[in-house]
């Protein structure tokens, strides 16, 4: 008789051998700068501190005071959960009041508040294309950005990463009238930076609608965290020459709480209230969580140091990774190790949380196949002296 569960089996062996198999770790603790990671050992579980050196809490938001007593006053007033999708019973003035102050923070009319990040991309990109569409996009974007084009059921057209030429190449052998370009703004596993003035004319010369994804961007480059725009106008450049039409974010990372928005015109806004299914097919986001990031972002806004201090800490440790042996240059605070082979990566790993430090390996399919890595995440809380040490661990492991 049939086995319905027999691919099941033999795919988790096959991921086993490869080293390409996940299992979770879990914390006990908050997420700052240090972590009680819970272990195992001859069937005994203890919590052990471990320097965490790979967060996306860049800015210590998601253990900050003032951001968990909002969110636990939020909870107290508006109740633990909102009851209802956005369009029915769930649209507080807490959500309202969240999107005025990100569309502020971005320079556009308006924004949209998305569950996460993930429902984020997924929404918006499968609401603006659809079968007669194409969607160019950069060979190294984030999974949801990916799910997000298929889910339009558009063609995708896949460009080098980064590689403007490679861009105007593909635009210019496919001609349509309805197109999408679509690239992280700061690349999650990678850390660099997309080229946006060349994207934005690009856009404009073969009209596409253009889209980047400032998951790792928001609060994290820009001399005052504001993102992508204000790393390039702090080079010189004119907000007006650079602005694509949608600017997709997340509150999970830089701003310490959970969720996902665009920041856009108001009317490509009131289109994904009506289009976007991620957006209208699901209860919308939690009092607390609303409110924690809306903390958040009114520090980033009001206290720039956060921001100095972690691009500080990026100059710190890139200089100490590069005075160890390993060179090393980073704009922002997502530093890869490459390793290349994915049990050598899981080997070092290892070998570096033995020694007191959480930097997990990244590995197929977040990464191509023989580009497993360390990806390191720096925090703004980080001191001179854990960074410098984790320089010297990792270097150490990878010898
Ligand atoms: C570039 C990028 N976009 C989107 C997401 C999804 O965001 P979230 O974790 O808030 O769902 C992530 C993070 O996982 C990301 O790295």
């Amino acid at each position: 008789m049939n086995n319905p569960i027999a691919h099941i089996d033999a795919e988790l062996t096959r991921l086993k051998e490869a080293s390409l198999y996940r299992s979770m770790k879990t914390l006990n603790s908050e997420q700052g700068t240090t972590v009680m990671l819970e272990k195992e050992k001859e069937s005994t579980v203890s919590d052990v501190p471990r320097l965490l050196l790979s967060s996306n809490s860049y800015l210590n938001m998601a253990t900050e005071m003032r951001v968990k007593q909002a969110a636990a006053a939020a909870a107290l007033k508006w109740g633990a959960g909102s009851g209802g999708s956005r369009l029915t019973t769930g649209n507080f003035g807490l959500h309202r009041q969240l999107e005025k102050a990100l569309a502020k923070f971005k320079g556009r009319e308006a924004a949209l508040l998305f569950n996460t990040g993930y429902t984020a991309n997924v929404g918006i990109i499968s609401a603006l294309m659809d079968e007669s569409s194409l969607i160019f996009s950069d060979e190294y974007n984030h999974a949801s950005i990916i799910d997000g084009c298929r889910l339009s059921r558009a063609k995708i057209i896949v460009y080098r990463h980064n590689d403007m030429a490679s861009l105007e190449e593909k635009l210019k052998a496919n001609p349509t009238e309805k197109g999408l370009i679509v690239s992280d703004a700061v690349f999650s596993m990678d850390g660099d930076i997309v080229n946006l003035p060349e994207l934005v004319a690009l856009g404009r010369k073969y009209g596409c609608l253009t889209m980047i994804d400032e998951a790792h961007a928001t609060g994290v480059i820009g001399s005052k965290g504001h993102g992508t725009e204000e790393y390039f106008i702090d080079k010189g450049y004119k907000k007006e020459d650079i602005m694509p039409d949608i600017l997709m974010g997340t509150l999970s990372k830089a701003l310490g709480a959970e969720g996902g928005f665009a920041a856009a015109s108001q009317n490509i806004i009131d289109y994904l209230v009506n289009k976007a299914r991620s957006f209208i097919f699901s209860t919308s986001q939690a009092p607390a969580t609303l409110a924690a990031a809306l903390e958040a972002l009114n520090i980033v806004e009001a206290e720039p140091q956060h921001v100095v201090s972690l691009q500080h800490n990026v100059e710190v440790f890139c200089n100490a990774l590069t005075e160890n042996g390993v060179p090393t240059k980073s704009e922002t605070p997502i530093i890869p190790i490459v390793i290349g082979d994915e049990a050598k990566a899981m080997q070092v790993a290892a070998a570096v949380e033995e020694a007191g430090i959480m930097v997990p390996a990244i590995r197929y399919p977040t990464v191509a196949k023989g580009t497993a890595r360390l990806r390191v995440a720096l925090m703004a809380d980080h001191t001179e002296e854990e960074l410098t040490r984790a320089a010297m661990v990792i270097a150490e492991a990878m010898k």
